[in-house]
């Protein structure tokens, strides 16, 4: 029985994840694919609303328990996301736990400690790592409005990005990494998305794996 896939773009703020997550599902949704789009943080819950604040520094929290509000905010999404797989619905997902680790670590938080709470949720088929120079983040328009958006937060930030990738692609199951050249113009990008995303946009027979189980 064939499931929907589940794509995941990830980068670092800046890097058009918004946008070409958006131009996929555009495009998915041309050929006759159906899909659904998540966000990550999802602002909307009631978890999601205390991010939104944090984020636009209305509040503050310890380090450990945003990180862990974070996590919970796609623990409340989890099952629904493997019941759509389970009904052939492909799901394309703007950040998921790889930028939980990324963001958190990069304030000091240990690296393991920072994966665990997001250990089994469901795996994604696929991450694609669209890569940019914090310095060319920063020329692309409103940068510096959100609490995470400074130059030498993201330069850690893609440091551990490329770690959490190079361990995902070692390891012989679980999602597949690819890091994509997003500096370039919004169109290229875009096609080498649909490049990698094509292949499995058919369906998949595969079992819906965990992460890091
Ligand atoms: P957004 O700009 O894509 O809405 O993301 C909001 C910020 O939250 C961004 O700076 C990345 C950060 N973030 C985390 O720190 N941990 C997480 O788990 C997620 C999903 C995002």
């Amino acid at each position: 029985m064939s499931r929907g896939a589940f794509i995941v773009i990830e980068g670092l703020d800046r890097s058009g994840k918004t946008t070409q997550t958006a131009a996929l599902y555009e495009q998915l949704k041309e050929v006759g694919k159906v899909a659904k789009l998540l966000k990550f943080p999802d602002r909307t819950t009631a978890i999601g609303k205390m991010i939104d604040a944090y984020l636009r520094s209305q509040s503050d929290l310890d380090d450990r328990a945003i990180h862990l509000l974070f996590s919970a905010n796609r623990w409340e999404l989890a099952s629904e996301i493997e019941k759509d797989l389970k009904e052939g619905i492909n799901i394309l997902c703007d950040r998921y736990a790889f930028s939980g680790i990324a963001f958190s670590a990069s304030k000091g938080l240990p690296y393991e400690w920072c994966r665990a709470p997001d250990i089994s949720l469901p795996s994604p088929d696929l991450v694609l790592f669209l890569d940019i120079s914090p310095e060319k983040a920063k020329e692309r328009g409103g940068y510096g409005e959100e609490r995470y958006e400074k130059e030498e937060m993201q330069k850690k930030v893609r440091e551990i990005f490329k770690r959490i990738g190079e361990e995902m692609n070692v390891a012989t199951a679980g999602a597949k990494w690819v890091v994509i050249d997003a500096g370039r113009d919004c169109e290229d990008v875009a096609k080498d998305v649909w490049a990698h995303a094509e292949g499995l946009i058919e369906g998949t027979s595969q079992p819906i794996t965990r992460l890091w189980d």
